[in-house]
């Protein structure tokens, strides 16, 4: 079983990042293969809505996101985290999401996607300064549509607020314990 990490912060080693590390230690405790794919060292843009991928499925922009969408093919189990940036999933994970409107195109309009019968599942998990379940909630929304996109079963969360400083994660032994059984459970139940 392939699971592979989105780490959606700038911050690397932050709250968020600490929690895909432990998701993905859980996930290979289990024996899955893990990956870990950091956003912000991808060289990217955002989606230009020019309509290139309309008749095919597939985005015309070639930067450094291609990879990304045979990775995330290949994958059982995406485990997403980001920090909770205004509100919101961060500027990157919106980023790379908007650019997964051909895979919402193959899917929806050219009745090209799926994965022929194979279930995969995805997990989010959110770093936030304050505990405001609205932000949460509105990041939960956006990658739900992410993972329906990408035939992933919404399968588990974990929202972890009072999260500041670099470090702060780690200090609340509940959050990463948690988020090592998320990515074990990802694997177990797969
Ligand atoms: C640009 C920016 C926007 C932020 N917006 C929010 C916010 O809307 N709500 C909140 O509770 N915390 C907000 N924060 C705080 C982060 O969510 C918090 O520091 C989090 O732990 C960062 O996770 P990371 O270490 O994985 O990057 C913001 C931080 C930055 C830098």
């Amino acid at each position: 079983m392939k699971v592979i990490g989105i780490s959606a912060s700038p911050r690397q080693d932050g709250n968020s990042d600490e929690l895909l590390n432990r998701a993905l230690e859980g996930a290979a405790s289990a024996g899955a293969e893990v990956k870990k794919i950091i956003l912000n060292e991808l060289k990217f843009g955002p989606c230009q809505e020019c309509g290139g991928c309309d008749r095919t499925g597939f985005c015309v922009i070639h930067d450094g996101l291609e990879p990304v969408y045979a990775q995330l093919d290949d994958a059982d189990a995406i485990v997403i985290a980001s920090p909770v940036f205004f509100a919101s999933v961060s500027a990157q994970l919106k980023m790379m999401i908007d650019r997964f409107q051909c895979r919402w195109v193959a899917k929806y309009i050219l009745g090209k996607g799926g994965r022929s019968g194979r279930r995969r599942k995805g997990a989010l998990l959110l770093a936030s300064g304050s505990y405001k379940k609205e932000f949460f909630e509105n990041s939960r929304a956006v990658v739900k549509a992410f993972f329906a996109t990408l035939d992933a079963e919404y399968s588990g969360e974990l929202f972890c607020g009072g999260l500041e400083k670099k470090g702060d994660a780690a200090k609340y032994k509940e959050y990463p314990n948690r988020a090592y059984e998320i990515g074990r459970e990802l694997v177990i139940n797969g």
